[in-house]
């Protein structure tokens, strides 16, 4: 089933990101790739990889037995994370073009995703976490760094693109969070590293890295 998307919101967002596509500002909130420990001859995919840094450092890890995808909206961050690859020669990679709610990858293909300061972003978070539950193989792991919001982000930004795009009117808060996890069907989620609150646009958010596992048998 094709889950719909906020186009105004997706406009705004390649908008932004393609602006920074060849930029050298950080535009992450917290450990993912570091603590992930992708293994050799794994599948790794990144939701929202940006210039693609983390994608390619995925593939160079798990090498020519393993694969790393990159999943992004933006054409110009897909464009600037292709050509970083190309030049590089890494090609065990892929950098699909396709929003979070709708990842054109096949049912438990993967051991590992990562994420870095992305879902935030997504209008329908509930779709996101379902789409990372369908795509790990049982047993397959996430982590996730994002930022969450310390109280209800106040409707007259949550529905503002701009807002959205800058990484914070999208944030929901952790409760909110780790419900739509659960109701994905993961069950026990780890913090492995946590922010104190602090400004972003108009609210407090912090920022957070998780893991958790798909359950079922890893010996497939
Ligand atoms: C803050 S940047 C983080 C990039 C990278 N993970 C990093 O740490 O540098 C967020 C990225 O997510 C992408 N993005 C945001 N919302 C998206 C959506 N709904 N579908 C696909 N990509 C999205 C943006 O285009 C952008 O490249």
């Amino acid at each position: 089933m094709t889950e719909k998307v906020n186009l105004l919101n997706i406009e705004k967002i390649d908008e932004r990101y393609s602006g920074l596509a060849e930029q050298s500002c950080c535009l992450s909130c917290g450990q993912a790739i570091n603590l992930a420990e992708p293994r050799e001859g794994e599948v790794c995919v990144d939701i929202g990889s940006g210039r693609g840094t983390d994608v390619i450092r995925m593939a160079q890890t798990v090498g020519p037995n393993g694969y790393a995808y990159g999943v992004d909206t933006s054409s110009g961050m897909l464009k600037k994370a292709r050509s970083t690859a190309k030049k590089l020669g890494v090609d065990n990679v892929e950098f699909i073009d396709a929003t979070f709610e709708n990842i054109p990858l096949r049912d438990q293909c993967a051991d590992l995703i990562i994420s870095n300061c992305s879902i935030n972003h997504a209008d329908n978070k509930q779709a996101v976490w379902q789409q990372i539950y369908r795509i790990l193989k049982g047993g397959g792991r996430f982590v996730v760094s994002d930022i969450y919001a310390i109280e209800p982000v106040p409707e007259e930004y949550r529905n503002d693109p701009e807002a959205v795009a800058e990484c914070w009117a999208g944030a929901v808060t952790k409760d909110e969070y780790m419900k739509t996890l659960q109701y994905a069907g993961f069950g026990t989620i780890e913090i492995l590293e946590e922010s104190a609150p602090y400004d972003k646009g108009k609210v407090q958010v912090a920022s957070f890295t998780i893991q958790g596992t798909r359950p079922g048998c890893c010996c497939g």
